[in-house]
């Protein structure tokens, strides 16, 4: 039985980190699924650790749906949730529950979007829909051309008041998780404290209801440039499963993110 989102719930009532990876394939997946991983994210970061690309920009749906299926076919426990690609959400509403059903069609239990206010609407005509939804607000890399490259972002007093907007305006749309990705330890705290949904962090500091990391930068197989925010989990392994084990037991004991890895 997977885990459902009443468990994600009631980890972040009661404090207790939640923990996701992402992954693109079966074997991987049922590695980290027996390691105790609660949240498998099939990330479009797919394209730039598995296929070579320098952004997630060319990433297909009919791509997404391609490891999605993977990673359903080897995990048991742990909740799945698909990126929707670039382009495949912003044009209607209805396209966008078209494509998320694929994806979910294809072994999801949740789909993540990119975006704040203005994707709220998308949010939730989703959910009303019946697919759960993750959002995904700070550092959002498919607008990395828009953004001007891979920042922190919310750094000013004006862009940490418009982030927090973002994140009332998707939880108010029915979001049930959101991503917070790059952006200052202090604004992640003061937006998990003021949301009821779980945020979940990457380069966000520690106090996030639970963390992610991109699997190729935690096992140190990827050779692009990486995020201060990463920690080799192989240093000290002995396997790739005993690394993923070592990434469970940090994040659930507070281990990580320590604050040199925060922002
Ligand atoms: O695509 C991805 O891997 C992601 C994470 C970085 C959160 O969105």
């Amino acid at each position: 039985m997977r885990h459902t989102l009443s468990h994600f719930a009631k980890l972040r009532e009661s404090g207790e980190k939640i923990v996701m990876l992402t992954c693109y394939d079966a074997s991987f997946a049922r590695l980290a699924d027996q390691a105790g991983v609660e949240i498998l994210l099939v990330g479009d970061s797919l394209g730039m650790v598995v296929q070579g690309h320098d952004s997630t920009l060319p990433v297909t749906l009919e791509q997404m749906e391609y490891h999605v299926g993977m990673v359903a076919r080897g995990s048991a426990r742990a909740l799945i949730v698909a990126d929707m690609p670039f382009g495949s959400y912003q044009a209607s509403n209805e396209s966008a529950f078209s494509n998320a059903a694929r994806l979910m069609v294809a072994g999801a239990q949740m789909v993540k979007l990119e975006g704040g206010a203005p994707m709220a609407g998308t949010v939730r005509f989703l959910v009303e829909r019946g697919i759960p939804v993750c959002g995904h607000i700070g550092l959002v890399p498919q607008s990395v051309h828009a953004l001007g490259g891979y920042r922190v972002q919310g750094k000013t007093e004006e862009a940490a008041r418009r982030l927090l907007e973002d994140a009332h305006a998707i939880e108010k749309a029915g979001a049930a998780m959101l991503v917070l990705e790059a952006i200052p330890a202090a604004l992640a705290t003061q937006v998990t404290g003021a949301l009821s949904i779980a945020t979940i962090g990457i380069g966000a500091g520690k106090d996030c209801s639970g963390q992610v990391l991109v699997l190729h930068d935690m096992l140190d197989i990827y050779p692009g440039r990486k995020g201060r925010f990463v920690r080799n989990f192989m240093h000290g392994a002995s396997s790739v499963a005993d690394a993923i084990g070592r990434y469970v037991e940090a994040v659930k004991g507070g281990a990580f993110p320590a604050p040199e890895h925060g922002f």
